[in-house]
């Protein structure tokens, strides 16, 4: 890594396996040697104290949508790339790529059925759910967490509610794996033409759907969906495709990582799982604390809806992007005490894992809910649970999480 303190700018490749595996030694030089630095790999000023990523989320001058302010010639944009017809399409309409009043729109359709008191109805299910899991692998001494365990949960629990059928959650997998390499860095061509073939695929499926639904509608979220109306209003097709192609990603990539991280950083740290897990108050305490201590997702980014000048140096012009580093700012001495180490009991918990501002995690709740019930009977049915070697987290650094996760017992 090359990070210059006088000109405020940073190499260092995502890429570099020194570097995701373990980004947390590199976040403590930077943040304090230069917390926003232009990151030249990325072409992009990024910003990784907690105050500057938890102010910024929140900012109005900046967006996750550009092109309903200005056009792509006036930004100089590049036209769309054809052969991302249908990435974009699903895009076009996804919740998290809009801003209001659009954004508020579609969010406050959607959003009832992610408070915690619906929620909360589905905890039974996911209990039965993990039981069910272990008693699989229980038996045979190791697992491979990752696909065994933390995978089916998440997938199955947000099919089940928007009404998917449970024999196709190997494609949804497929699917959600190939379209979320697009926000890895500098994705190929590759990436593209499979990113797009799958959200093809995966719009195919989802229309069909809807329109049985609209034939013959059932008590699940996608039949609430066709039929929920705010103000006269209704989702289009393309709107409900694009909505459920969202909640079907987000809905398990982020929660399959981070019970994959949490797992780890309790086994690492040499925890103690009945202090952690002694009842409902200490495991919310402790799935938040993982959160901070790992998150899954370490960066996003939002559009200068305008020019913003935001120190004396800093000045981004309407149209460029900015990086905020999520990871980064959980771990910031200035907000959490001791922010290296594993505290499940500390006072100061106020990470932004699951972002801020308008676009804060719909599912933050349901996430929650999952880790909260599945972590404590994991940990209480295999009490000797150990690390098999030391994990590897993947090649994406915006999406930390482990390659697998193997134990043994
Ligand atoms: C540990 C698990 C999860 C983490 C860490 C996480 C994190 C995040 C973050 C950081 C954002 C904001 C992105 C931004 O500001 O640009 C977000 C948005 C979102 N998440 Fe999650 N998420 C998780 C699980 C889920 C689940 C289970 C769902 C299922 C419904 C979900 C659905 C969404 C949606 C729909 C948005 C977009 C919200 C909007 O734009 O208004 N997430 N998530």
């Amino acid at each position: 890594m090359k990070l210059d303190k006088q000109a405020r700018t940073l190499d260092l490749d995502p890429r570099d396996p020194d570097f995701f595996n373990d980004p947390y030694r590199y976040y403590a030089v930077i943040r304090s040697e230069c917390p926003a630095f232009y990151w030249n790999n990325y072409n992009q000023w990024c910003f990784s104290s907690f105050g500057d990523v938890n102010a910024l989320l929140r900012d109005k001058r900046f967006g996750r949508q550009i092109l309903h302010v200005a056009t792509r010639a006036e930004l100089g944009l590049p036209d769309p790339k054809p052969h991302l017809t249908h990435f974009d399409a699903v895009e076009a309409h996804s919740l998290l790529e809009l801003e209001p009043p659009a954004h508020t729109r579609l969010r406050t359709l959607v959003n009832r059925a992610f408070v915690s008191r619906q929620v909360e109805k589905l905890r039974p299910e996911i209990a039965q759910m993990t039981h069910d899991l272990i008693d699989q692998f229980a038996s045979q001494g190791h697992v491979e967490l990752i696909r065994q365990f933390a995978e089916p949960i998440p997938v199955s629990v947000i099919a089940r509610m928007l009404g998917v059928p449970l024999e196709l959650t190997g494609n949804l997998l497929d699917w959600s794996h190939r379209m979320v390499r697009m926000y890895e860095h500098a994705p190929t061509k590759a990436t593209e033409l499979a990113a797009d073939e799958a959200a093809q695929q995966f719009s195919d499926c989802l229309r069909k759907l809807v329109a049985e639904r609209r034939q013959a509608p059932k008590d699940d979220l996608l039949s609430h969906m066709i039929a929920t109306e705010r103000k006269g209003e209704r989702l289009s097709d393309d709107e409900l495709v694009s909505t459920s192609v969202l909640l079907l990603n987000a809905g398990h990539e982020a929660t399959v990582h981070q019970t994959g991280n949490a797992v780890k950083a309790i086994l690492e740290n040499g925890l103690n799982p009945s202090e952690l897990f002694a009842d409902a108050t200490s495991s919310e305490a402790t799935v938040e604390e993982s959160l901070r201590y790992d998150a899954p997702l370490h960066m996003f980014t939002r559009y200068a809806l305008q020019d913003v000048q935001l120190d004396k140096h800093i000045t981004i012009k309407k149209g460029e992007q900015i990086g905020l580093m999520l990871g980064a700012a959980n771990r910031d001495p200035s907000q959490f005490a001791d922010p290296s180490s594993f505290k499940f009991n500390r006072t100061d918990q106020a990470n932004v894992s699951f972002g801020a501002g308008i676009h804060f995690c719909l599912g933050a709740p349901l996430a929650r809910l999952e880790m909260q019930v599945s972590l404590p009977i994991l940990f209480e049915r295999l009490p000797g649970m150990a690390l098999q070697g030391k994990p590897c987290y993947r090649d994406a650094f915006h999406f930390h999480g482990l390659e697998s996760l193997n134990l043994n017992w």
